[in-house]
C-alpha cells in the first residue's frame, strides 16, 4: 500500500480523518505537526515565534521524508516547498481536503493556535486562496468536506481511492 497524504487548508479535517482512516483500514497513521512537535520538543507557535516560519518548514520537510505511515495527515502549508509536494506525489496518493473559506473561518473562528491564521480577514483570505490553487495543482484526488460529517467525507474519499 502506498501512503495516503491528506493535503488541504488548516481547519480542513486532515488529522480527524486521518485518525478515522487508521481505524477503519487497521493501519497507523501520522501527522507531520504532531510529529513536529515531538522531535522538536516545542509547541508550534513557539516555534513561529522563537525561530521564525522558515525553520518550521525546514522541520516540517524533515519529518515528511522520515515518515513512513500509510495514512499522513500534513500541516496547511506542507504544499510551500515544491520538494514536498514532488515527495508525496513519488510516494503516494494526495488527497486535498476542500473546505471553503466561509466554512475555515466557522470551524478555526480565532484559533490562536495557528500562527498563519493570524488576525487580519484580508490575510486570511489572500492566504487561502494562494493555498487553493497550491492544493489543486498537486492533488490526485479532491474531496469535497463543506458541511459534510466525518464519516461522508470518509464514504467519499472510499469511493475515489
Ligand atoms: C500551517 C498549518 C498548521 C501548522 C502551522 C502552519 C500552515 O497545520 O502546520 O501552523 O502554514 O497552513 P494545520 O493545517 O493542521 O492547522
Amino acid at each position: 500500500m502506498t501512503i495516503v497524504y491528506l493535503v488541504g487548508f488548516m481547519g480542513s479535517g486532515k488529522s480527524t480523518i486521518a485518525k478515522r482512516l487508521s481505524q477503519l483500514w487497521n493501519e497507523t497513521y501520522a501527522d507531520t505537526d504532531q510529529e513536529i512537535e515531538r522531535m522538536y520538543e516545542k509547541k508550534i507557535p513557539d516555534i513561529f515565534i522563537e525561530q521564525g516560519e522558515s525553520a518550521f518548514r525546514d522541520y516540517e520537510s524533515k519529518v515528511l521524508k522520515n515518515l513512513n505511515e500509510p495514512i499522513i495527515a500534513t500541516g496547511g502549508g506542507i504544499v510551500e516547498r515544491k520538494e514536498n509536494i514532488e515527495w508525496m506525489k513519488q510516494n503516494g496518493t494526495i488527497i486535498y481536503l476542500y473546505a471553503s473559506f466561509h466554512e475555515i473561518s466557522k470551524r478555526l473562528k480565532d484559533d490562536m493556535n495557528r500562527p498563519l491564521w493570524g488576525h487580519s480577514l484580508e490575510k486570511r483570505k489572500i492566504l487561502y486562496k494562494k493555498r487553493q490553487a497550491m492544493y489543486e495543482a498537486c492533488a490526485d484526488i479532491t474531496v469535497d468536506t463543506d458541511e459534510k460529517d466525518v464519516e461522508t467525507v470518509i464514504q467519499d474519499i472510499m469511493e475515489c481511492l
